[in-house]
């Protein structure tokens, strides 16, 4: 189901959403109405280079969840390369709290494509894919319509706008795995592998899929593309806060505990205070905000006397989070913050890929441990457990799902470690903590305790 279709609320600046409520806003009749395809026609008649300069220009950085600069990555793409190059449109969406991309790919998905020619273009590739969650059947849907549209109007395909360049697209669904939205892992899913994080490097831009030089970008990242195209970086600075810093608009995903959650598309830099009050309403009745994950669950949270901050990546990393993927997650006085690192553990538990022993072995451990201090089972020394397994997570891994199970967690019991001490029982009041293991092993590790005693 796709959701309902709202008026943007005036302090929104629709850019990427722009048309989002025209009916039939995914045909391509009516994209082109609002002078869909201008961009790509422009661009497939510019030099690779100067494609990748406007957008380095721009400060447009990858909206997927690292924020890397769209432009410089671009540029990493070798000039003669020996193998195809390929683009790869990561549609995966699965950082929890996060609904922007899917908004792009059911309502607008001339946009993104339009975007991935203008990419193709920069990066001189002819091969495109649109790797999509397989959940998202709507997405599926909408995007695999517009491709055969584009194909038949000649801007897919061969010598598209009658150029002499080549591109095609070819959309290939996900099976649901979180570890796929990490780019390797999803090179390797793309190429028919189990979805496990590759050792970086190389980075793909000199090895990736298929062991082409390959650009990875984020849905939304790429449907910004077309704007820049049509009207120059400068105008795109200009719709943030002027600098390469906020330069640019961004989705907003809103969840959780506020008045009026949904996907808002705002300008780099406004306050986060902002959008959660006066855009989504704030708190709902009764209650008070305690504290919100700015960037999905993955980020360090914040308390709310930093919710002043300017929702730009460098303004949000200063207050020690990250604006990741642009999802923010309420958490409001009725919430349990223990509970809330047990369900983020347990979510990273389950999605860990299980190559790195840190990863595999810390997330179930911390997610453990959570539960039991949760039940009323734990002591305080557990408490400095999480944080030391926390600690030997981050960094150490192929991948940084680790971290992602690790940064929220220490951040949590940095800031409300008095919540999980009003649970904690004295050290002598609980037994010996024992990593939860089932079965033969399980069985073991009983024995010798028992036999301790
Ligand atoms: C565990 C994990 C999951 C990720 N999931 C996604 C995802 O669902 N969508 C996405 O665009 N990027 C995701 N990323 C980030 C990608 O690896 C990559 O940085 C991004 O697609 C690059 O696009 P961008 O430069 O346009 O942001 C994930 C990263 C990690 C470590
Ligand atoms: S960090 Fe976790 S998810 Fe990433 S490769 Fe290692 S085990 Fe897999």
């Amino acid at each position: 189901m796709t959701q309902k279709i709202k008026a943007a609320h005036p302090l929104e600046k629709r850019v990427v959403l722009a048309g989002f409520d025209e009916p039939n806003s995914w045909t391509l009749p009516v994209y082109e109405k609002q002078g869909g395809y201008k961009a790509a026609k422009k661009a497939v008649g510019m030099a690779p280079d100067d494609l990748i300069n406007e957008v380095k220009n721009s400060g447009l950085r990858g909206l997927g969840g690292a924020g890397f600069p769209t432009g410089v990555k671009w540029g990493f793409i070798p000039k003669n390369p020996t193998k195809p190059v390929y683009l790869v449109c990561n549609a995966d969406e699965g950082e929890p709290g996060t609904f922007k991309d899917r908004q792009i790919m059911e309502h607008l998905p001339h946009r993104l494509i339009e975007g991935m020619i203008c990419a193709a273009s920069a990066i001189r590739s002819e091969t495109a894919y649109i790797y999509i969650r397989g959940e998202f059947r709507l997405s599926i849907e909408r995007v695999e319509q517009a491709i055969e549209e584009a194909y038949k109007a000649g801007y897919l395909g061969k010598n598209i706008f009658s150029s002499g360049r080549n591109l095609d697209i070819t959309v290939h669904n996900g099976a649901g795995a979180y570890i796929c939205g990490e780019e390797t892992g999803l090179i390797e899913s793309l190429e028919g592998d189990r979805g496990q994080p590759r050792l970086k490097p190389p980075f793909p831009a000199i090895s990736g899929a298929f062991g082409g030089p390959t650009i990875v970008n984020n849905v939304e990242t790429l449907s910004q593309v077309p704007g820049i195209i049509n009207n120059g970086a400068e105008w795109f600075m200009k719709l943030g806060g002027g600098t390469a810093r906020t330069a640019g608009t961004r989705l907003a995903s809103v969840s959780g505990d506020v008045l009026r959650p949904g996907f808002y598309e705002v300008p780099v830099g406004m306050p986060l205070n902002v959008l959660l009050n006066d855009i989504c309403g704030g708190p709902l009745p009764g209650r008070k905000f305690k504290a919100c994950y700015p960037g999905g669950s993955s980020s360090p949270v914040l308390k709310t006397e930093d919710f002043d901050v300017p929702m730009d990546f460098d303004s949000v990393a200063a207050k020690g989070s990250m604006l990741g993927s642009g999802a923010t997650i309420v958490v409001d006085d009725s919430r349990s913050m223990v509970e809330l690192t047990m369900r983020t553990a347990r979510f990273y538990a389950h999605e860990s890929c299980g190559q790195c022993v840190p990863c595999r072995e810390g997330t179930n451990w911390v997610y453990s441990q959570t539960e039991r201090l949760l039940h009323g089972n734990g002591s305080k020394k557990d408490i400095d457990n999480i944080v030391s397994a926390c600690n030997n997570m981050a960094g150490k891994t192929i991948c940084v799902l680790s971290d992602a199970c690790a940064m929220p967690v220490t951040s949590i019991i940095k800031k409300f470690r008095e919540e999980f001490e009003v649970l904690a029982k004295s050290d002598d009041q609980v037994e010996k903590a024992l990593p939860r293991v089932s079965g033969q092993m399980g069985a073991l590790l009983k024995a010798i305790r028992d036999r301790q005693q």
